[in-house]
């Protein structure tokens, strides 16, 4: 899995570099790339090429997508980590972006890599039609605004330290994180052209990836260490975050993970054994450490 992560990473970040180096300098490149640049699993655009490779979608026009999905979750990393969201200095065993460059710098290079993936997926030598380019930044946008992560971002913040039923905290994590993961599973249906049902069906396995995802960055958060993670840990609970760990306990929401991936195998299963490393990669999402 690593070797596999390393690889994508390796070729997201050359097709990130060279995208950024034919534009025009600016004062916010360096703090976009220390967003980009300063490390990070990639673990999007791995289920993006899971599911990809389940359809057969050209592996560099997976990457290129990737890439777009990476810039929105730099830009939501650095300002979830702003004094205003969560507060945090540590991103990536590195200073967060705004301890780096200052508040009003992050907030800017933040918003630059959010409209940068929009400038991705409209890039002219990414191979696909006007109207599937179209529909990719249709249904991206809709994931990472007000229903999908700035709105999740809202309800994280709002919810702090008061008693919020389990139902909306996982609306919440779903929101905030499972939306990004959304897009990642549809992306290679609407480049299929497949059908309302079929991209509805993978909307929730992608939602439920993402749930999967943040429910084991909570368990890291609770019992993982600050060396490992690269960020600090044990915060969640100081700050009154409402999670299910709060609600249901460290085991009972381990057991709930667990299930999450038999429902999620269960229903890739039917595409056979191209939907094999998608499975290996959800096995990865709960067991890893950082
Ligand atoms: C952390 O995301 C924030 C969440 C949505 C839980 P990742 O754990 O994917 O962050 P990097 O990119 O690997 O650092
Ligand atoms: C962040 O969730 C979700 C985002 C959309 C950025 P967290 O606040 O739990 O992420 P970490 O733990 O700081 O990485
Ligand atoms: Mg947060
Ligand atoms: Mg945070
Ligand atoms: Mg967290």
């Amino acid at each position: 899995m690593q070797n596999k992560l390393q690889k994508i990473a390796k070729d997201t970040n050359i097709f990130l570099k060279k995208f950024i180096k034919k534009q025009k300098k600016s004062n916010l490149i360096i703090p976009m790339k220390y967003g980009l640049f300063s490390g990070g699993k990639k673990i999007r655009s791995k289920i993006l090429i899971d599911v990809g490779s389940i359809f057969k979608i050209n592996y560099n026009s997976l990457i290129i997508i990737g890439a777009a999905v990476e810039c929105i979750h730099a830009y939501s990393l650095i300002h979830d980590d702003l004094p205003c969201m969560d507060n945090d200095k540590l991103r990536r065993g590195k200073p967060a972006a705004h301890i780096k460059f200052g508040e009003s710098t992050a907030v800017l290079a933040g918003n630059s890599l959010l409209t940068m993936a929009f400038e991705i997926l409209s890039f002219n030598s990414l191979n696909l039609s006007e109207k599937i380019k179209n529909n990719l930044i249709n249904k991206i946008s809709k994931c990472s605004g007000h229903l999908g992560i700035a709105g999740g971002q809202y309800l994280d913040l709002d919810f702090e330290n008061k008693k919020i039923s389990k139902k909306r905290v996982i609306e919440m994590e779903i929101k905030k994180t499972g939306k990004l993961f959304s897009f990642c599973c549809v992306a290679p249906l609407i480049i299929k052209n497949k059908n309302h049902k079929e991209i509805k069906r993978f909307e929730k396995i992608g939602s439920d990836i993402g749930l999967l995802f943040q429910v084991a960055d909570d368990l890291i958060d609770y019992k993982g260490k600050s060396s490992i993670a690269g960020k600090k840990t044990g915060k969640d609970k100081k700050k009154g975050k409402a999670t299910l760990i709060s609600l249901l306990g460290y085991k009972n929401t381990i057991k709930y993970a667990r299930n999450l991936i038999l429902k999620i195998n269960n229903n890739v299963k039917k595409y056979g054994p191209r939907s094999e490393e998608l499975s290996k990669t959800l096995s990865f999402i709960l067991n890893r450490e950082k």
